[in-house]
Formats: C-alpha cells, structure tokens, sequence
C-alpha cells in the first residue's frame, strides 16, 4: 500500500507537492471516484485516474548510461535524431532521463520511471554534485580557475561555488583538460561558464553524477542501478538540502 500522493509522484505525474494540490482540486479520482483528502492508501488493484488518465504504476527501474555523442537527452525527437531511450530497447518501463546532456557532452546520465526521485535530484535545492572533464581551448591559468570556483555571471545569475582543477595542457595544441564539480544544473552550464572565462569547450564529458562514476562503461552501454546506490543518491540529495 502507498499513499495517492506517493503513487502520483511515483508515476512522475508531479512532485509530491503538486500532486497533493491536484488531489485537493479534485482533479484524481481512486476507483471512479473523486478523492479530495489527503493520505488514502492505495493497494495494487485500485485504479487511480488523473483528469480521467489512469496512472500505470510500474515497478521501479533505475539505470546509469554512457551517453555517447550525437544522441538526444529525451524519450523522442520531432526531427528523427537518436534519442537515449533507443538505447533502451529490451526495457519494457517507461523511463525518461534525470536531467540533459547536450547532444555532443558525453558520459554518466541516469534514467529511471520513479518521477519521485528524479524530481529530487533535479530540484534546484537538492542538486547533486556532478563532474565533468573539459577540454577547452586555451591554456587555463589559475585566476581563471578561481573565476570558475567562486561563481560566474551567466544570464545575470551567478553560479553557485564550484571545484576546478587543471588536469593537463597541451602548449603545441592550446588546450587545457579540466575537472568541474557543479551541483548546479542551469542549460549549457559548463560551456557558458568557460565562454565566460574566454576558453570555449572543444569537449565535454560528464565523468560521475553524484557517487556513480562510468567505471566499466563504454560509451552507449548502460546498467542498472544497485539498490545501495539508489539509497546513496536519495540521501546525497537530501543532504545537500541542509548543507547548500
Ligand atoms: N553543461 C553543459 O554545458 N552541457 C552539458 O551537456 C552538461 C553540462
């Protein structure tokens, strides 16, 4: 048993707080019935309609993929382009990606069909930390890093305290590799945060999100999550709510 608002939240109809308001709207009905009170426990062979739609509640299901290039954060396209689901092909659940990737950033995207936690780990409070390896154009020097550390201006909005670090540069070639942390996730962040700076991203790969890291993933392959996983990024997540 779970309570509606759990279970509309599972569904990835809306956040628990918002299903509550759908709920007090008179917009859920629970067996052909409007519901307006809050708590009712549903079991597994009630059926819950939103405005009419019923809610399919399916089990669960958490994945990690290597997003390779060329390939679109989405469940689809309205130009035809490769999309991560397509990756997807034997899953039988309806999963969506937690967050984007650019079409050209490659590495660590998580999918799943708990609307609950994707929508936990996205709130701009509970942001999880993310690490990105750039190359950028130009040789990167130390006040540059420290522009990216402490915040940068991007659409009149500072970025929130980072962590940077020089990996390598490549004097012949004029380019740096460097590690970003972000928790952020505002569109285009890391690209628009060394534009800023004067060094445009020539390549962009998310190498951890939150503890998952790509260890033994090609890019393209993906596996699921384990159970102390998922718990890890629930309270990682939760955590950063008291300490940011
Ligand atoms: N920041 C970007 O600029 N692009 C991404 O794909 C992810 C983070």
């Amino acid at each position: 048993m779970e309570r509606l608002q759990k279970v509309l939240a599972h569904a990835g109809v809306a956040s628990r707080r918002k299903s509550e308001e759908l709920i007090s709207m008179g917009h859920v009905k629970v067996n052909g019935k409007v519901v307006k009170e809050m708590g009712i426990q549903i079991g597994n062979s009630d059926v819950v309609e939103v405005d009419g739609v019923p809610i399919y509640r399916e089990e669960p299901v958490y994945f990690l993929l290597n997003k390779p290039r060329n390939m679109i954060t989405a469940v689809s396209d309205d130009k035809g382009r490769p999309v991560v689901t397509d990756l997807f092909t034997n899953i039988e659940q309806r999963i969506y990606p937690v967050g984007r990737l650019d079409y050209d950033t490659t590495g660590a995207l998580m999918l799943t069909n708990d609307g609950e936690l994707s929508q936990l780990l996205m709130h701009p409070k509970h942001q999880i930390d993310k690490t990105y390896v750039v190359k950028v154009k130009g040789l990167v020097d130390k006040k540059s890093l420290n522009r990216l550390e402490k915040g940068i201006v991007i659409e009149g909005k500072k970025t929130a305290p980072a962590k940077a670090k020089i990996l390598s540069s490549d004097r012949t070639k004029d380019v740096t590799m460097v590690e970003l942390t972000i928790h952020e996730g505002r569109n285009r962040q890391v690209k628009n945060m060394f534009q800023v700076i004067g060094h445009p991203v020539e390549k962009l790969k998310r190498e951890s999100y939150g503890t998952l890291t790509l260890d033994g993933l090609q890019p393209g392959e993906w596996r699921e999550l384990k159970t102390f996983e998922i718990y890890q990024l629930r309270n990682s997540a939760i955590q950063e709510e008291t300490t940011k």
